[in-house]
């Protein structure tokens, strides 16, 4: 199996790279690569590249990702999560090849409190949403598409909530976090294995062919995340200055694109398609605060 992977160098591409290798030969680019064009803002650059590579399997984890820059800079969001993402379906399903594809839970307004399935109505509060959902459309001009929503992604390597409220948790005596969105941070670890494992399905089951809410188990809010890197850190011994943490709204911190309260995602149509199942999010943000706390 050969596989182009998109976004290499993102958090997600990142672990791509690693968890994509025992499938088989990978052409891995990111937007500044050299050898083929990976950059999104270049339609024409990006579907001239399948073309020349001619994959099995695409993954695209190439994305425009600035939720807040991309209220002011809508056409070039577009241009990155819809307008290049249908470029590349089209050369998919030209080669009948699989699109592997991620979309977030932002294409809904987030109101309630029940988990979303994948055939709840979209309505997304902002240009970031907008963006991700027609991305899911053009994803689906190749038949042979898995498009995952996932939400509230990290990763160990580059900046994640956790390093940046252990950061100014060492600084400041009273921090506040926000307590009423709710969700479940996903490991990019996580993502990328269940990646590979629904590829491999799905090169003997082309029916598997769809849209899956794929992020990990449980709920939780900013807040109570915050309460578990400190509850972590201490049992480290690392010295904190923080003594307050005061649970706020999503009022108290004013950003030009809205987010949405309830993030939460079912995930049951991934774990039975895939005969998956995919652990409380608590397992993979332990995970990474060892990692980071044990440097
Ligand atoms: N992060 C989340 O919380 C979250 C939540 C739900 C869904 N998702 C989705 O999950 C997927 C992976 O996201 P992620 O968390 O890995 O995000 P990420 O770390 O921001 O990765 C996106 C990658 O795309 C790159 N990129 C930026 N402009 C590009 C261009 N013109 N051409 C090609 N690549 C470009 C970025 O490079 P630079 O870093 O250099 O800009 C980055 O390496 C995306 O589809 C995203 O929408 C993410």
């Amino acid at each position: 199996m050969h596989i182009l992977l998109f976004g290499k160098n993102g958090q997600v591409g990142w672990e791509l790279q690693r968890a994509l290798a025992p499938l088989g030969s990978i052409t891995a680019v990111d937007f500044d690569s050299t050898d083929y064009c990976g950059d999104f803002s270049n339609p024409a650059g990006v579907a001239e590249t399948v073309r020349l590579v001619k994959p099995d399997v695409i993954v695209n984890a190439a994305a425009h990702t600035a939720v807040d820059k991309a209220e002011s800079e809508q056409e070039f969001a577009e241009l990155l999560n819809a307008t290049s993402v249908a470029a590349i379906a089209k050369e998919a399903e030209a080669l009948g090849a699989w699109l592997v594809h991620y979309s977030t839970d932002y294409v809904f307004d987030g109101s309630g409190e029940r988990p979303w399935t994948e055939s709840d109505q979209t309505a997304p509060l902002n240009v970031y949403g907008e963006t991700k959902l027609a991305g899911e459309h053009a994803a689906a001009l190749c038949s042979r598409h898995l498009v995952f929503r996932t939400s509230w992604v990290y990763a160990a390597r580059g900046n994640n909530f956790a390093k940046t409220m252990l950061r100014i948790g060492k600084e400041r005596a009273e921090i506040s976090v926000i307590n009423d969105q709710f969700g479940a941070p996903t490991g990019a670890e996580l993502l990328a294995d269940c990646t590979a494992h629904a590829i491999r399905v799905a090169q003997n089951k082309p029916e598997v062919a769809g849209l899956y809410h794929l992020i990990a188990s449980g709920t939780t809010t900013w807040f109570d995340y915050a309460q578990r890197v400190f509850a972590k850190a201490r049992e480290a011994g690392v010295a904190l200055a923080v003594t307050q943490l005061n649970a706020v709204p999503t009022s108290a911190f004013p950003t030009p694109a809205k987010r949405p309260h309830n993030s939460r995602l079912d995930t049951r149509k991934f774990q039975q398609t895939f005969d998956l199942v995919l652990p409380d999010w608590t397992a993979g943000v332990d995970r990474m605060l060892t990692e980071i706390l044990d440097k």
